[in-house]
C-alpha cells in the first residue's frame, strides 16, 4: 500500500478481536512512528505498551481516576463502578499510550512539542492500517488526569497524547466523511 492510499483507506476501528498481534509487528508501528518531525528534532515522544495482564496498569489508571471523581460512592457500588472502569483497558489486545516529555531546549514551544509526538501517533496509526491492523486513538478527561500520570509514573509535565487500541478488525468502519480540501483552503497566487 502506497502512502496515499494508507491515508486515504485509514478509518478509527473501535472494534477489534482479540486476538495477539505480534511483537515484531508492534515494533514495525513503533519505528514508524519516531520517524515523526519535531522541531529541534527534540523527539519528545515515548510509548507504553500494554498486551495481556500489562493493560491492568491502565484498568487501574481508569478506576483511580474514576474513584476520585465518586467520593459519595462505597462498598458495593464503588467496587462495581471500579470494576467497569478496569474493563475499558481490555477492549482491544494492545494499548499503546503515546507519552510527550516536553524538552526542556530553551528553544522548544510546548504546542510543538505536542504536536510532534501526535504526528507520531498520526505515523503509527497508518502503519498499522498498512499491515491490516484495525486502530482507534482515544483520549477523554481520565488520560489527561494527573492520576493516570501517576499511576503510568510519568512525570507531571508530561503529556499522554494518545491512547491507541489496536488489534486486529473486527467491524466494518461507516461510511467515511470530509469536508473537501477545496472548501478548507484559500490560496494566494
Ligand atoms: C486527538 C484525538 C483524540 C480522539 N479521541 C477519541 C476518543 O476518545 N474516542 C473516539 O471514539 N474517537 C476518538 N478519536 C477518533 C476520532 O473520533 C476519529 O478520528 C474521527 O471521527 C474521524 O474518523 P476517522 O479516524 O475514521 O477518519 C480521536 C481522534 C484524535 C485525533
Amino acid at each position: 500500500m502506497n502512502i496515499e492510499e494508507a491515508i486515504r483507506t485509514r478509518r478509527t476501528i473501535g472494534r477489534v478481536k482479540q486476538d495477539p498481534v505480534d511483537r515484531a509487528l508492534i515494533e514495525r508501528l513503533l519505528d514508524a512512528a519516531v520517524w515523526a518531525p519535531s522541531h529541534f528534532n527534540t523527539q519528545p515522544w515515548s510509548f507504553i505498551v500494554m498486551s495481556g495482564e500489562g493493560r491492568a496498569r491502565l484498568g487501574e489508571g481508569y478506576a483511580r481516576v474514576a474513584a476520585s471523581l465518586v467520593p459519595e460512592l462505597s462498598g458495593q457500588e464503588l467496587e462495581d463502578r471500579l470494576a467497569k472502569e478496569r474493563t475499558k483497558a481490555y477492549r482491544s489486545p494492545v494499548v499503546i499510550a503515546a507519552v510527550c516529555s516536553p524538552s526542556d531546549d530553551p528553544r522548544a514551544v510546548l504546542s510543538e512539542e505536542l504536536a510532534a509526538a501526535q504526528a507520531a501517533v498520526q505515523n503509527l496509526l497508518l502503519a498499522a492500517h498498512a499491515n491490516g491492523l484495525g486502530a482507534i486513538w482515544r483520549s477523554g478527561d481520565p488520560m489527561y488526569n494527573p492520576i493516570m500520570n501517576e499511576t503510568f509514573g510519568l512525570a507531571p509535565q508530561d503529556q499522554i497524547v494518545g491512547l491507541i487500541y489496536l488489534g486486529y478488525p473486527d467491524m466494518t468502519p461507516p461510511e467515511p466523511k470530509r469536508i473537501p480540501a477545496t472548501a478548507k483552503t484559500v490560496w494566494l497566487v
